[in-house]
C-alpha cells in the first residue's frame, strides 16, 4: 500500500527533476545536447565499516537521483566544462585536462576528481555545458558525494565514448573521493550507485568485489530512511581513524584478511589489542557475520531475525566501533520501542554515522503512522525535526533516454 504510494513520489520527484536540470541547459547553454544521466543515493540495510576490511554489505539504490544534462559547446578549443548547480546556484569551470590533484573547492572537487580518473585513462574530454540538480539529501549519509561521482562519470562515458565497465567507473570514483575530497572510504557507496538494481539488494563481497543480488519487493516490507539532519563535524578524521584501528588490530590478529578472521583469534589476541582495538575488531567480526545471516533472512522472508540482527549491528556501532550519535542512537531507541506491535522489524544507524540517516524495516500499513510517531518523538526528545521517507531499491546509474 504505503509502498506503491512511495513508488510513485519517488518518481514523480526523479521526472520533475529531470524536468528542472532540462529546462535550467536550455535557459542556460545553447547548444546540441550530447548527454542526459542519472546515478541514486544509495541506503545500506547492513554491514556497516566493514567495505574496508574484506566484509559483506548489504545496500540498496534508492529513489533519490542526481541527475546531469549537457550540451556541446561550439568552441572544440575551449579548455574546460562548465557545470551550473541547481541546487547551490553556482557555476564551475572544470579543466578537461585535469591532473592528479585537486586544484578546485567544494563541489567541484568531486566533478574535478572524475574527469581526472578520465584522463588517466587516456581518454579526451571535449569541451561541454551542463546542468546539475539533486534529489539526494546532502550531508544525510545517503552518499550524495558518490551520486554526483557517479553521475558525473556516467556522463563522461556517453560522451566520450569511452565504454569503461561498471566496476571500472565505481573504482574510479571511490578514487575521486580518495584523492579530490580526502575520504578513504570503501567500495560501498560508489558500488551501489552503479550497479543498483530495481527491487534488489546488493549483497556485496567487498574482497572479490563481486556481487549478488537479493530480490526484496512489495512483499509487505518497507524501507523507511529518517535523516535526523545532524552532521556532527570531524566526520573524515574519524573515518580515517576507524581503518586505522582495523588495520593495526588485524596486523596485531596476524591474518592478512578480516575475511579470514574467527572470533577465536580475535579473543586469543585479546592481551595484545588495546581495548580500542578489541572493540573495533569485535564489531568487524560480528558485523561481518551477522550481513550473510541477514541476507539469507531477506531472501527467505524471515522478517523477525533480519530485525534483531539489524538492531544488533546498531549496538555494535554504538558501542564497539563508536561512530553513532545521540541524535542516530534516539531515532532507533524510538523506533525499536515502537516495536512490533506497530510493524517496527528492526532499526539502526546507516552509512559513515556521527549523524544522517537511520534505516528502519517496517511493515507496509504501519508506514504512516510510525513516521508520524518518529517525528513527534524525536521532536519532542532532541528539539530538532528529522525527514523521512520510504524507497524501493532503484536502479543504478543510467543514461536517461529522452532527449534534454
Ligand atoms: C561511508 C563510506 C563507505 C562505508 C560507510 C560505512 O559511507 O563511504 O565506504 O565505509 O561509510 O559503512
Amino acid at each position: 500500500m504505503f509502498l506503491a504510494e512511495d513508488e510513485s513520489v519517488g518518481s514523480k520527484l526523479f521526472t520533475a527533476l529531470q524536468q528542472d536540470v532540462v529546462s535550467e541547459l536550455e535557459t542556460r547553454f545553447a547548444g546540441a545536447p550530447c548527454g542526459f544521466t542519472a546515478a541514486p543515493g544509495r541506503v545500506n540495510l547492513i554491514g556497516e565499516h566493514i567495505d574496508y576490511n574484506d566484509g559483506f554489505v548489504l545496500p540498496m539504490a534508492i529513489e533519490r537521483y542526481v541527475v546531469i544534462a549537457a550540451n556541446r559547446c561550439e568552441d572544440p578549443t575551449r579548455p574546460f566544462a562548465r557545470i551550473y548547480s541547481l541546487d547551490l546556484d553556482a557555476t564551475i569551470e572544470i579543466p578537461l585536462n585535469a591532473g592528479a590533484e585537486p586544484t578546485m573547492e567544494g563541489w567541484g572537487r568531486y566533478i574535478e576528481g572524475v574527469f581526472s580518473g578520465f584522463v588517466a585513462r587516456g581518454t579526451t574530454i571535449p569541451p561541454f555545458d551542463a546542468v546539475i540538480g539533486s534529489n539526494v539529501p546532502h550531508g544525510g549519509g545517503l552518499s550524495s558525494s558518490a551520486a554526483l561521482e557517479v553521475a558525473t562519470a556516467t556522463l563522461l562515458a556517453e560522451i566520450t565514448g569511452d565504454a569503461l565497465t561498471k566496476l571500472e567507473k565505481a573504482l574510479l570514483c571511490q578514487r575521486a573521493e580518495h584523492v579530490f575530497a580526502g575520504v578513504p572510504c570503501g567500495i560501498m557507496d560508489q558500488y551501489s550507485s552503479v550497479f543498483g538494481e530495481a527491487n534488489q539488494l546488493m549483497l556485496i563481497d567487498c574482497q572479490s568485489q563481486d556481487c549478488e543480488l537479493v530480490p526484496f519487493d512489495s512483499s509487505g516490507v518497507s524501507v523507511l530512511i529518517t535523516n535526523s539532519n545532524v552532521k556532527h563535524e570531524l566526520t573524515g578524521g574519524e573515518y580515517a581513524e576507524r581503518r586505522s584501528q582495523c588495520d593495526s588490530a588485524l596486523a596485531k590478529i596476524g591474518i592478512a584478511s578480516w575475511r579470514d578472521v574467527s572470533w577465536e583469534d580475535v579473543a586469543a589476541k585479546q592481551s595484545e589489542l588495546t581495548d580500542e582495538e578489541f572493540r573495533r575488531a569485535r564489531h568487524v567480526v560480528t558485523e561481518i557475520e551477522r550481513t550473510i545471516k541477514a541476507a539469507d533472512g531477506f531472501r527467505n522472508g524471515r522478517w523477525e531475525e533480519v530485525g534483531t540482527l539489524m538492531n544488533a549491528s546498531h549496538d555494535s556501532l554504538r558501542d564497539d566501533f563508536e561512530v553513532s550519535c545521540r541524535e542516530l542512537d534516539v531515532l532507533v531507541e524510538i523506533a525499536i520501542e515502537l516495536g512490533q506491535e506497530h510493524g517496527v522489524i528492526g532499526s539502526r544507524m546507516t552509512g559513515g554515522g556521527f549523524g544522517g540517516s537511520t534505516v528502519t524495516l517496517v511493515e507496509d500499513a504501519k508506514v504512516a503512522d510510525v513516521i508520524a510517531a518518529i517525528q513527534q518523538k524525536y521532536q519532542e526528545v532532541t528539539g530538532l525535526k528529522c525527514d523521512c521517507f520510504a524507497s524501493h531499491p532503484a536502479l543504478g546509474a543510467h543514461v536517461i533516454q529522452t532527449q534534454p
